[in-house]
């Protein structure tokens, strides 16, 4: 199926370019990378965990009323989606305080913010992807304040679809990233929605199910994200 160009690589995704010319297949990697690519390994099984479990919140997403570009699973670990020009802003979504949002403001890791809480961060590897104010964002003019606000909306209406969706699974979404695109001039939902860009943590135990356990050395990478895909997709 990867037979077409390829039109660029990430650090866990490769994107190639399909007979159709509004249509790129996304194929996942099983390559891992935290701290701006300082730290670099291999989650073994993780494209094809992280294709799937991606196919089925975005199909829930959709179901929901959320635009995405996803369009088919292709295969283990490639999905076909339209072609979108990504806004560079990440938006990331909060329930939980953890990880950068505990460092940088000195707040107790575990504490649940009520309402979530909605940061961008630049998509910028040269720069380390730093926080942006609304105020940045249109300074660097990355996105327009209807884009913005736009995307604030859909963030807020993914979170209020998967928080019960985890929870009905007894996992804690504590945080998750997503990436925004234009086709065809409407903001849709891209990239991928999976361990690797979610934090979450096991009702029962607390213990992380995702990308944290690599993040920190924590061990038993694999299982927590076999464990997720039982969860979500069994
Ligand atoms: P942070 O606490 O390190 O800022 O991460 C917040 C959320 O964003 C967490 O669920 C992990 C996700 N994330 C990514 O998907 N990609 C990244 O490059 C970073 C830093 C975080």
């Amino acid at each position: 199926m990867t037979s077409g160009t390829m039109l660029y690589e990430g650090k866990a995704k490769k994107i190639f370019a399909t007979g159709h010319p509004d249509q790129v297949l996304q194929y996942f990697k099983d390559d891992a990378t935290a701290f701006n690519a300082l730290k670099r390994g291999t989650i073994l099984g993780k494209g094809v965990i992280n294709n799937k479990v991606s196919e089925r919140l975005f199909r829930l997403l959709e179901q929901q009323g959320v635009p995405t570009h996803f369009i088919e699973r292709k295969s283990d670990r490639e999905m076909l989606t339209k072609k979108v020009t990504i806004v560079p802003v990440e938006v990331v979504v909060r329930n939980v305080v953890a990880g950068s949002l505990a460092k940088r403001l000195g707040l107790k890791e575990g504490e649940p913010i009520h309402p979530p809480l909605v940061e961008w961060y630049y998509k910028n590897d040269a720069l380390g992807d730093p926080l942006l104010s609304d105020e940045h964002v249109r300074l660097l003019n990355l996105a327009t304040p209807e884009q913005l606000a736009q995307i604030k909306r859909l963030a807020l209406k993914v979170n209020g679809v998967l928080q019960p969706f985890f929870g009905e699974r007894k996992m804690i979404l504590v945080d998750f990233k997503l990436e925004f695109g234009v086709h065809k001039e409407a903001l849709i939902l891209a990239d991928e929605i999976s361990p690797d860009t979610c934090r979450f943590w096991d009702q029962t135990t607390g213990e992380s199910m995702d990308k944290d356990r690599f993040r920190k050395d924590m061990g038993r990478i694999e299982e927590a994200y076999q464990e997720v895909l039982r969860r979500v997709c069994g």
